[in-house]
C-alpha cells in the first residue's frame, strides 16, 4: 500500500508494514486464519523481572502491539482482537488501574494515524460501565477515523469480560421477549451471536495468549468455542511479529475438525 499524504490530521511519521526488513513464511493459500484473537500478557513480570514497576512493562508493550499489527497485515490475517484490559483487572492496584486507563487512551490518540495508514479499522469490544469516559472517547474517535478502511479489522477488547458480554447479550434478548418481539422458541445461536458486542465478529481461528499462562481468562468465550489453542512463553513485550507467525504456522499444522471425522485405516 501506498502511503496517503500526510495532513494535520494523520501527521504522524509513516511506518511501512515492513520497516523491520523481515517478511512472513509463504504459507500455503488460503491457510492463514481469518481471526486472531490474541491475551497480550506478561508485561508485569517482564518489568518486575529487571527490578521495574509493572506499568515499565505496559509502556514497553506498546510497541509490541505496532509490530503484532504490522506483522498480522503481512501474513494476510483479516480480523485481529487484542485484550486490552479485562473486566476483572479492576481489582488491580488503584495505581496500575488508573495508569492502564490513561494508557490505553493514549496509546490510541498515538496510534490511529499509523493505523490509519496502514488501512486498518479499529473496533471496539466492551462494556461501557466503569470504563473511563476519555477512553471510550478517543475508541470512539479511532473507530469515526477508520471507519471506512477496509484492511485489517482490529477489535481492541477494552473493559471486556467473556462472561459478561454473554449476559448483556442475554439481557438485551430478554428486553426483546419481554416486548413480544422474540419468541423464546426462536432464540438461537445466531440470534445470540447478533447481541454480542461486535455482531459482525466473525468466530475466532487462533487463539494466542503470550507469557505462558495457558488460561483463556474469559477472553472471547462464545467466539473461541472452536478457536485452535497457542500458548507461547514470550511475555508480551518481548514478542515481535515472528512469534506471531510462528503461531500461525503451528495453526496451519493443526487438523481442525469440528466435531466431524474421516475414516483412514493404515495397515501396519
Ligand atoms: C498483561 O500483562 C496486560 C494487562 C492485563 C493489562 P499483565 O499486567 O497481566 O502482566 P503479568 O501477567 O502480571 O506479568
Ligand atoms: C488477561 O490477563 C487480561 C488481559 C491481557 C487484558 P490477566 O493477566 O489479567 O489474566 P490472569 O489474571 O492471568 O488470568
Ligand atoms: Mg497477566
Amino acid at each position: 500500500m501506498t502511503p496517503k499524504p500526510l495532513t494535520h490530521r494523520n501527521a504522524a511519521p509513516y511506518r511501512p508494514l515492513d520497516w523491520t526488513g523481515e517478511y512472513p513464511p509463504a504459507f500455503p493459500k488460503g491457510s492463514v486464519p481469518a481471526h486472531i484473537a490474541i491475551v497480550m500478557d506478561g508485561n508485569g513480570r517482564w518489568a518486575n523481572r529487571q527490578g521495574l514497576p509493572r506499568i515499565e512493562g505496559h509502556r514497553a508493550g506498546e510497541a509490541t502491539i505496532l509490530d503484532i499489527v504490522a506483522g498480522a497485515i503481512q501474513a494476510g490475517v483479516k480480523h485481529l482482537s487484542l485484550y486490552a484490559f479485562s473486566t476483572e483487572n479492576w481489582t488491580r492496584s488503584p495505581d496500575e488501574v488508573r495508569f492502564l486507563m490513561g494508557f490505553n487512551r493514549e496509546v490510541l490518540q498515538r496510534r490511529r494515524d499509523q493505523l490509519n495508514e496502514w488501512n486498518v479499522r479499529v473496533r471496539w469490544a466492551g462494556r461501557r460501565p466503569r470504563l473511563w469516559g476519555s477512553v471510550i472517547n478517543e475508541l470512539q474517535a479511532a473507530e469515526r477515523l477508520t471507519a471506512g478502511n477496509d484492511g485489517l479489522t482490529l477489535t481492541m477488547c477494552v473493559n471486556y469480560g467473556g462472561r459478561l458480554e454473554i449476559v448483556d447479550a442475554m439481557r438485551r434478548l430478554g428486553e426483546d421477549i419481554a416486548a413480544g418481539k422474540v419468541k423464546p422458541s426462536a432464540i438461537s445461536e445466531k440470534m445470540i451471536a447478533k447481541n454480542l458486542y461486535v455482531p459482525d465478529m466473525p468466530d475466532v481461528d487462533l487463539f494466542l495468549r503470550s507469557s505462558g499462562e495457558q488460561r483463556t481468562s474469559n477472553f472471547l468465550l462464545w467466539e473461541s468455542a472452536y478457536a485452535e489453542m497457542v500458548f507461547l512463553d514470550t511475555l508480551w513485550p518481548d514478542f515481535r511479529r515472528r512469534h506471531l507467525w510462528d503461531a500461525i504456522g503451528l495453526y496451519v499444522s493443526r487438523d481442525r475438525r469440528f466435531g466431524g471425522a474421516v475414516d483412514t485405516p493404515t495397515a501396519r
